[in-house]
């Protein structure tokens, strides 16, 4: 237990580092806007200064220091403007720098009579502040003159009016109805702003936080046949229709009920958040309201959207830790990553078509599609789509090679075309890019941990034994490792020296030292050695301590091997080599296992509750429900009963499993078989189907307690399962329930 707490501990360190690392990294302002972030604070100044535009003579000087405040559009919208009186190094402008702003006596006392008139809420320190941070240092590094100084200066009340359109010669007042017009839209801005933040952080911290609450309920004591019908009704079955791990029209994948759950979560807070909380009052005639209410949309969803891009790279991570806090699978954060990118890409598509409507219905916008913030964003936008699409699984396992270098790069250009986005648009002073560089620690972090569970191992050879046309043997000595692992092999070749895969790994094999690296692990010769030296990965104490050597030593080498089924991918490139005398070139990551995590319970464990274990294989799945197999020890509890069903298409897989464990059982000619591995009942189906639904309802029906049912096979397979074992659940015979706990153990990802 202490370990486990240590543990924790040890990950809150790590998500305080990674969000003070995301922080630090971020070299403009830190947080978001109205979290570290203020944004027209106080709203009274702002409102104050907006009403401030009105023509001021300015020196050219003045006038260069930095670009005009105001735009060609805005300039556009004004009605015609009188040609303003200009003469040598000087003239009268409506569109003045703040250089020239903060030099103006007239500007500065009008302004300083605004702010005394209407910030009585703020204190004198707040209005200074703002002052120094609204105005600028001259060109000679004087002034702004502090606020409380200038305010001395006006020695009588202003009474004439600022006038739009007449230069302010004199000290004027800001009339109530334009300051209230500006106030309006200053206000309303702030507002939808800060909520822009509020809503992102809503949805980002909920989507993390709650698949953790979600897997803390498990620890509060719910009868287990409560349980069990909860996740027969709710839980484990499709959300329509009897496919979850099969893909439908090769389009997606059908969620189960309570990854649907979340997954309708998610839709509904962010289509919610995209349309409340506006406030969409248009105070001054800058804009149309229509225009208002569509900038306000638009702005919104381009925030949710650079909100959600951490969340979905967290989702899709190896190393996230909410793989590690929660009990939820890869598979289903997968899942949920897929969704939520949808959605994302949702949002800037909305985005970008609101603005793409504003410019082209409003006038003075031709510009702007030259501009570079505009050419970003566009690029940024497709990026999401087009990553979108080529993920549906049609095209994704058709070019699988193409489909993850082109993810990687895309994401990348998509990152970086959203930052220039925004950095352009508003330097970084509104915190929008720290959205991003969370996203980029996320995702550093869970390529760099990769990198060490390869670098680990070091780089190790993989020994190739046929089985049959199907199925191959890998071994791969001088790595321990258990649960999965994801290989690769640098040198199979040109195009897919990138590309990874998972495995899980059938044993951990342990060969004499004096076998040289050169000659495979199986050779025939050796057989009968390795056979006597392979352990099955549960009954070996020693799985993590690394013998990291290729090295002829004289001591106990350790290995692993794994069982693969050619593919038309990758692991048919892997059978096409064969056997190399050399063994084939491989990094091994990992291993990812049930010890990485504090709530996942990818390996059951006999208890009061459920202290039978019934497994059912397809195929090489046997490989992802051995280790269930063997940690399940119901030594002491003689209660419970261990079964294993397995159907194969033929006997040599059987045959190369079995002499693993070494058991002979033969090979019996019916192609149905019973027979003990130590203390596992296993029927062996080989060349025939299992008939699921019986042999489930047979099972599950007569027996004595609860059943935890663990399954791994072709998706077919799993779905027939998934949906027999949650309708066998929901419905009693003769008013006994039947007590069942699934795990599937999915094979694709
Ligand atoms: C945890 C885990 C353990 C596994 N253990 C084993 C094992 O012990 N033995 C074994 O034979 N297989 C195992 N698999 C399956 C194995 O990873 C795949 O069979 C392998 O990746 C296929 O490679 P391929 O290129 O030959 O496939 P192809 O048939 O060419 O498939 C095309 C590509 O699509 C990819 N792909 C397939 N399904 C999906 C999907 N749903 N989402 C994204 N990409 C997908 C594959 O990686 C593949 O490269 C395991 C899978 C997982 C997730
Ligand atoms: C503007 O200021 C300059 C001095 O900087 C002055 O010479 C000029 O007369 C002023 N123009 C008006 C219209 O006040
Ligand atoms: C502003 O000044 C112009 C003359 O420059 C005048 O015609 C107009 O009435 C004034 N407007 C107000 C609101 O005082
Ligand atoms: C201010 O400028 C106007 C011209 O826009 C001029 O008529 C007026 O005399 C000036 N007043 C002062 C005080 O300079």
């Amino acid at each position: 237990m202490a370990s486990h707490s240590s543990r924790i501990a040890a990950l809150f360190l790590w998500a305080l580092l990674g969000t003070a690392a995301a922080d630090a990294l971020s070299p403009g302002a830190h947080g978001f806007i109205g979290y570290g972030i203020t944004y027209f604070a106080p709203v009274c100044a702002h409102s104050c200064s907006a009403s401030l535009y009105v023509p001021l003579n300015c020196t050219t000087d003045d006038l260069a220091v930095l670009p005009q405040y105001r735009r060609k559009r805005d300039e556009a919208a004004e009605p015609a403007k009188p040609v303003y009186p200009s003469g040598d190094g000087w003239e009268v402008t409506n569109l003045p720098t703040t250089t020239c702003q903060s030099r103006n006596e007239f500007y500065l006392q009008t302004l300083a009579y605004c702010l005394k008139t209407h910030c009585d809420a703020q204190s004198v320190g707040d209005i200074e502040k703002w002052w120094e941070a609204e105005l600028t240092k001259l060109p000679d590094g004087t002034g702004p003159r502090p606020y409380s100084e200038v305010l001395v200066g006006i020695t009588e009340k202003p009474a004439r009016p600022i006038n739009a359109t007449e230069p302010l010669n004199f000290t004027a007042l800001v009339p109530e109805e334009v300051y209230h017009s500006h106030y309006v839209d200053v206000h309303g801005g702030a507002t939808n702003e800060m909520r822009n933040s509020q809503y992102s952080l809503i949805i980002v911290v909920s989507g993390a936080v709650i698949p953790i609450l979600m897997s803390l309920l498990r620890f509060l004591p719910w009868p287990a046949s409560w349980v069990t019908k909860f996740h027969a009704y709710f839980i484990d079955p499709p959300l329509f229709g009897s496919k979850h791990s099969t893909p439908i029209w090769g389009l997606g994948i059908m969620p189960t009920r309570g990854q649907a759950v979340f997954v309708a979560y998610l839709w509904i807070l962010n289509i919610v958040l995209a349309c409340v909380g506006y406030e969409n009052n248009s105070g001054s005639s800058y804009d149309t309201l229509s225009n208002t209410i569509k900038r306000n949309i638009a702005n919104r969803t381009g925030v949710l959207c650079y909100a959600l891009v951490p969340l979905v790279i967290l989702y899709a991570g190896r190393n996230n830790f909410l793989l590690w806090l929660t009990n939820w699978s890869h598979t289903t954060f997968l899942l949920v990553h897929r969704w939520l990118a949808f959605i994302c890409m949702m949002h800037a598509v909305l985005h970008s078509l609101v603005y793409l409507n504003i410019a082209v219905t409003s006038e003075g916008w031709e510009d702007e599609f030259t501009l570079p913030y505009w050419y970003w964003g566009c690029g940024g936008t497709i990026g999401f789509v087009v990553l979108v699409i080529k993920s549906i699984p049609a095209i994704r396992q058709r070019i699988y090679e193409i489909f993850l270098v082109a993810h990687i790069v895309i994401v990348a250009l998509v990152i970086v075309a959203s930052y220039k986005h925004v950095i352009i648009k508003y330097s970084e002073a509104f915190g929008f890019q720290n959205w991003l560089w969370m996203a980029c620690v996320i995702w550093g972090f869970d390529r760099l941990v990769r990198m060490g569970r390869w670098l680990r191992h070091g780089f190790k050879r993989a020994y190739f034994t046929p089985i049959d046309e199907d199925y191959y043997r890998l071994d791969i000595p001088g790595v321990s490792a258990d649960g999965h692992v994801y290989l690769h092999f640098p040198t199979i070749s040109t195009w897919r020296f990138w590309e990874n895969h998972p495995f899980s790994v059938a044993a951990v094999t342990y060969q004499a030292g004096a076998s040289a690296p050169s000659t495979p692990i199986i050779s025939a010769e050796k057989e009968k050695q390795v056979e006597a030296n392979t352990a099955a990965i549960g009954s070996s104490s020693a799985t993590d301590t690394d013998t990291d050597s290729d090295s002829v030593t004289s001591q106990r080498d350790t290995g692993i091997a794994l069982f693969i089924r050619g593919h038309s991918g990758l692991t048919k490139s892997l059978a096409a080599k064969g056997f190399q005398p050399g063994g084939i070139p491989v990094f091994v990551e990992g291993s990812y296992n049930h010890r990485a995590t504090f709530l996942q319970e990818d390996i059951p464990e006999p208890s009061h509750d459920f202290p039978n274990l019934l497994c059912i294989a397809g195929g090489v799945g046997i490989t992802g429900v051995l280790p269930a197999l063997d940690r399940f020890n119901t030594a002491g509890k003689p209660l419970g009963t261990k079964k294993l069903f397995w159907g194969s298409r033929t006997w040599p897989l059987v045959r190369e499993v079995e002499r693993m464990r070494g058991v002979d059982g033969g090979v019996d000619q019916s192609g149905l078989s019973e027979r003990r591995w130590g203390d596992v009942d296993v029927t062996l189906y080989v060349g025939n189907r299992m008939d699921l639904t019986g042999l489930l309802k047979k099972e599950l029906r007569q027996q004595v307690g609860g059943t935890v049912v663990v399954t791994c096979g072709p998706s077919t397979m799993v779905d027939e399962v998934r949906c027999a074992v949650s309708a066998l659940a929901r419905h009693n015979e003769n008013g006994k329930p039947v007590v069942v706990k699934m795990m599937v153990e999915s094979f694709t990802w």
